[in-house]
């Protein structure tokens, strides 16, 4: 969703803007913008387009033509995720006060922007755009008198709904003030100079050393110091995070799209999840994270768990280990029906927060429902430092190196990876044996091994690609473990591929959505050698006789399977409280490879963006 760039130091402060915006286009955006300010009471300068940054970055060479030489030491950027106004120049961030002395950019929502706005009409402003965005701009201003940093804390004081701002000042050329609330905002401390962003990846090429500002701060910062504050003016201090993320991490390294280099990742993100962690000998692991002695352990009856998209079908896998595996009872919610329905929650059920951002909103109001309910609370994340990392209280990083395609891939199987370790030392505390525990942490430990096989199969996938990439509509089934697979399987075929996919219980098929099967409609079935199986080759010759083509995911050797489908993508043998990643792995390239069959722009579909940071 939008992201925000801000520099000050002595730096021209465009090339380190745009840079940082194209660093953050992995997010999703439709306009951008930028806001420079040169010195003292000179007018600023602002530069909006809708479409990419390559068209933001041909509008400042018109505004700003080479022989306009001047280094503009002061900037705020912006790309924008259109929520209030079509995406548009005017709609575009920053947005300028009336005298056009004061630029914001912003992300998330002002809920009562309507309340603002017919007020400031009253008072003689006149609106620009469509935003929400646009009554901070003129809020700032009119609450002015003297101290930017009074005038954003003034008006945060009348805002509702969620933030992160980022605000310049011709009046104040050599500093920015930025503030959050719901809505991250991160500093990067470098000698001489500061960077904020709503996202490390616009950070790290500058510097390690970030802080993040908690909801409701508010700094202040120059090119050789930082302020925080809270919307009271006392000064609060953040601690300094050490982010280990290499610049490499968010480049394609020689990939046609990030997607696919995130595929390949994961024999390495798998080992990197689970490295350190696997106790052999004690037929545990121990997640440091998690802060919980075994007694402590013990004492939990319950896990909720809540996530969104393809965390909550990691989730739902966690779901079934904890059942299976550790015996305890659990359940999973989408994150915003979790805070929706006033859940039960008692002293001794643990929430455990999936998100591989972090940020997004749903599952941040569910962590927040939960410890209001009083519940522990474990987040399982991938960015370090960011806010359901930080207000879960305990929790488990993924070491997954960032994710920038929007679909989630090497994501969902760290998770997994995590969700089983964690039922392990549940598990561990309760009825599973050593021995037990043993024999499954040696299956977590070659799974890297596996996934390296099944990306093996690559060029056999893409002739399957390209069989069925002209369908319109596709199923995907399975059973036990293989049902969130298919949900998951479905999903990233729709979003990347916009082909219409519906992932079901392979025994539900026959209750409706049967009758949608014909010759154009093919059938992923997931029927890797576990018990489940039998029947859902059943569910397989149900399609058949309905001339439905079944492409299998199966294990090595099966040949009734292969005698059976039409198309059979292999993966090695492995237990199977395991078989949801390499069969996951087999859907992401079946996906991937018939997006870009498609010429689908695959790393940022339309619509979607990569951290949903509004509820
Ligand atoms: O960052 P999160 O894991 O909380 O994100 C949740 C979903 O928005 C995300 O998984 C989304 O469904 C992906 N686009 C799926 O590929």
């Amino acid at each position: 969703m939008c992201g925000i760039v801000g520099y000050v130091g002595p730096r021209n402060s465009i090339n380190i803007i745009v840079s940082g915006l194209h660093r953050l286009e992995y997010r999703g955006y439709d306009s951008a913008g930028i806001a420079l300010c040169l010195k003292n009471n000179e007018k600023l300068v602002l530069v909006k387009t809708p479409g990419k940054i390559s068209d933001l970055e041909t509008a400042i060479s018109k505004a700003l033509p080479v022989k306009d030489n001047r280094t503009f030491t002061l900037g705020i950027g912006h790309t924008r995720w259109a929520t209030h106004g079509v995406p548009n120049q005017v709609n575009a961030h920053p947005h300028l006060s009336r005298s056009g002395e004061f630029a914001i950019v912003h992300n998330g929502i002002i809920e009562n922007y309507a309340d603002l706005k017919s007020r400031l009409i009253k008072q003689g402003y006149t609106f620009k755009s469509d935003t929400d965005s646009e009554v901070i701009a003129h809020l700032i201003e009119q609450c002015y008198e003297g101290n930017l940093k009074g005038a954003v804390a003034a008006t945060m004081e009348r805002l509702e709904g969620t933030y992160g701002i980022a605000v310049i000042s011709s009046k104040h050329p050599d500093t920015i003030v930025a503030a959050r609330k719901g809505s991250p905002i991160a500093v990067g401390i470098c000698d001489g100079e500061t960077i904020i962003a709503s996202d490390i990846s616009a950070i790290i090429n500058y510097t390690k050393q970030v802080i993040f500002l908690n909801d409701g701060d508010i700094i202040t910062a120059t090119a050789s110091n930082i302020d925080i504050s809270s919307v009271k003016n006392i000064p609060v201090s953040r601690e300094m995070t050490h982010i280990d993320w290499d610049i490499r991490d968010i480049e394609k390294g020689g990939y046609e799209h990030f997607m696919l280099k995130e595929i390949h990742e994961q024999p390495l993100t798998i080992a990197n999840a689970i490295r350190g962690r696997l106790m052999e000998a004690e037929g545990t692991a121990k997640l440091s994270g998690m802060q919980m002695d075994p007694r402590e352990m013990a004492r939990i009856d319950r896990i909720a768990i809540a996530a969104c998209g393809t965390s909550y079908h990691a989730g739902m896998v966690g779901k079934y280990y904890f059942e299976d595996i550790a015996g305890m009872s659990s359940e999973i919610q989408q994150a915003a029906e979790f805070r929706d329905r006033n859940p039960i929650i008692q002293r001794d059920t643990c929430l455990v927060a999936i998100s591989q951002s972090g940020e997004t909103a749903d599952t941040l109001a569910a962590v927040r429902e939960a410890h209001q309910k009083g519940a522990t609370v474990l987040g399982i994340c991938n960015v370090v430092g960011s806010t359901i990392a930080r207000e879960a209280g305990c929790g488990v990083y993924l070491h997954a190196g960032p994710e920038i395609g929007v679909a989630s891939t090497k994501a969902f199987t760290s998770q997994v990876s995590v969700l089983a370790m964690l039922a392990i030392a549940f598990a561990r505390t309760r009825r599973l044996s050593v021995n037990a525990g043993r024999e499954m942490i040696h299956q977590l430990s070659v799974m890297p091994k596996i996934a390296e096989q099944v990306i093996a199969q690559e060029s056999i996938i893409i002739k399957i690609a390209e069989k069925y990439a002209g369908s319109r509509d596709f199923f995907y089934i399975g059973r036990g473990y293989m049902y969130p697979a298919a949900l998951e399987g479905a999903l990233k075929l729709k979003e990347i591929s916009y082909i219409h996919a519906e992932g079901y219980h392979a025994s539900e098929l026959k209750h409706g959505p049967i009758a949608l099967l014909e010759k154009n409609v093919p059938v992923v079935a997931l029927v890797p050698n576990v018990p489940a199986k039998i029947k859902t080759m059943g569910n397989i010759q149900e399609c058949k006789a309905r001339n439905a083509p079944v492409i299998a995911i199966a294990t090595e050797g099966d040949n009734d399977v292969r005698s059976l489908c039409d198309d059979v993508i292999f993966i090695p043998p492995c237990d199977e409280f395991l078989t949801p990643i390499p069969v996951t792995i087999a859907e992401q390239l079946l996906a991937y490879h018939i997006a870009r069959i498609r010429g689908c722009p695959i790393d940022q579909p339309r619509n979607l963006a990569k951290s949903v940071t509004v509820e």
